[in-house]
């Protein structure tokens, strides 16, 4: 390493932690408190781990039930993301949003205190095999997408400045105890300048959701979550995951199975079979194109996701006339074909010129920086 990105390094990591120890407008506890809390963050009280470090499930001084997520002491990415969540969540509240009850910033110690939700994330509970004894309904797969839904057109198009989540996931989807599906996870999350069109940023998210042209060209906007989003309304009313290599090679993507059923007009066929038919075919197929719709490979073709919602409750007709197939991101590990190799330069090439940690801003007429979130190469590793 050269003494002037040595220097660089040294000089981000003060900002980092000046800024932490700014943090403001948020309910901060003390290690002890929360040390207490989770009777010594024991092992018994792990709820889950995630690329950032663990979760604990905890009872703070009021007896409320809350989840903490342990950030590793030595990530610098994860304090930029732990900055992010509290800027973000801490100033917005919708029922479709998780709770940040505050944060623990001592020392080195960086903790985030999330309201606790009992039914866990929806990648453990619906897709995580057989770990899971809830029985998800049509009634409530319905509800769940809706909720995601809303939660979505809240954070697009009616909080100021707009929000694009970057993530959005089946674990960062929480159920309540009645199955209310909760987004959490706002650490890569990117306020909306008025007037850009779009945001040209390093690729963060997760392979399997990442749209096409932000993946590739970097560019992020709401249609990105869209794209996303569909893949995850498509994993909920099927049950599988977006990748699942254990299948037939022609079954292996989600959404290319949806798009072949869709072309031989057998779309029911997606819905989970664990469901034995109980669920309405008019509906469930109408999901299915919904999710179809939004991981176009275009995202002047993906609706927003204030149609998206209307859609689902079906009060505006799924226009499906000029649907083409999805766009989907390949297996970035196959180095057996050129154009999936392509794809892999591309993307390394991304985390190659994000030595820096800047991003670019920008519209035709005015660029602004600021710092990046994550590097595809730490996106692929926690993938894995
Ligand atoms: N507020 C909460 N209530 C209950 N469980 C939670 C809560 N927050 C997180 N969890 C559990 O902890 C797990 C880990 O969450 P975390 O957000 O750290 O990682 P992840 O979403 O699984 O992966 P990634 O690091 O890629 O985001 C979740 O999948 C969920 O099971
Ligand atoms: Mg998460």
């Amino acid at each position: 390493m050269t003494c002037c990105s040595l220097l660089f390094r040294r000089k981000r990591s003060t900002e980092l932690d000046e800024e932490v120890s700014d943090i403001q407008n948020v309910n901060l506890y003390t290690y002890k408190e929360l040390q207490i809390a989770t009777e010594g963050f024991s092992p018994a009280n792990k709820i889950g781990q995630g690329g950032f470090g663990p979760v604990y499930k905890g009872k703070l001084r009021n007896d409320t039930l809350a989840a903490m997520k342990v950030l590793s002491a030595d990530s610098r990415q994860g304090v930029r993301e732990f900055l992010t969540e509290i800027k973000v969540i801490t100033s917005i509240e919708h029922e479709n949003l998780v709770k940040l009850y505050g944060c623990c910033a001592e020392g080195k110690h960086r903790i985030l205190v999330y309201e606790y939700l009992e039914n866990n994330s929806l990648a453990q509970t619906l897709l995580g095999g057989s770990h899971s004894s809830i029985q998800f309904s049509w009634h409530s797969r319905r509800n769940i997408c809706i909720g995601v839904a809303r939660g979505l057109v809240f954070l697009h198009e009616e909080v100021k400045p707009q929000i694009i989540h970057r993530d959005i996931k089946a674990s960062n989807i929480l159920l309540d105890k009645n199955l209310q599906p909760k987004i959490s996870d706002f650490g890569l999350a990117k306020l909306i300048p008025p007037n850009l069109t779009h945001i040209s940023t390093h690729v963060a998210g997760t392979a399997g959701y990442l749209a096409p042209e932000y993946a590739i060209r970097h560019q992020v906007t709401r249609k990105s979550d869209v794209y996303s989003f569909g893949i995850l309304l498509l994993e909920i009313v099927s049950g599988r995951s977006n990748t699942n290599r254990r299948l037939p090679v022609e079954e292996q993507y989600l959404v290319t199975r949806a798009w072949n059923l869709y072309e031989t007009g057998e779309l029911e066929k997606l819905v989970d079979a664990l469901l034995v038919g109980d669920f309405n075919v008019e509906e469930a197929c109408r999901f299915c194109k919904v999710g179809l719709l939004c991981a176009q490979d275009s995202p002047k073709l993906r609706p927003s996701m204030s149609t998206v919602l209307d859609m689902l409750l079906g009060e505006t007709d799924v226009n499906d006339q000029y649907m083409e197939k999805p766009g989907l991101l390949f297996d970035f590990d196959d180095d057996h074909d050129p154009g999936k190799q392509k794809m892999k330069a591309e993307v390394e090439n991304t985390s190659f010129f994000g030595g820096s940690g800047k991003q670019d801003v920008s519209t035709s007429s005015e660029t602004v920086t600021s710092y990046g979130a994550m590097t595809f190469t730490s996106i692929y590793d926690r993938t894995n």
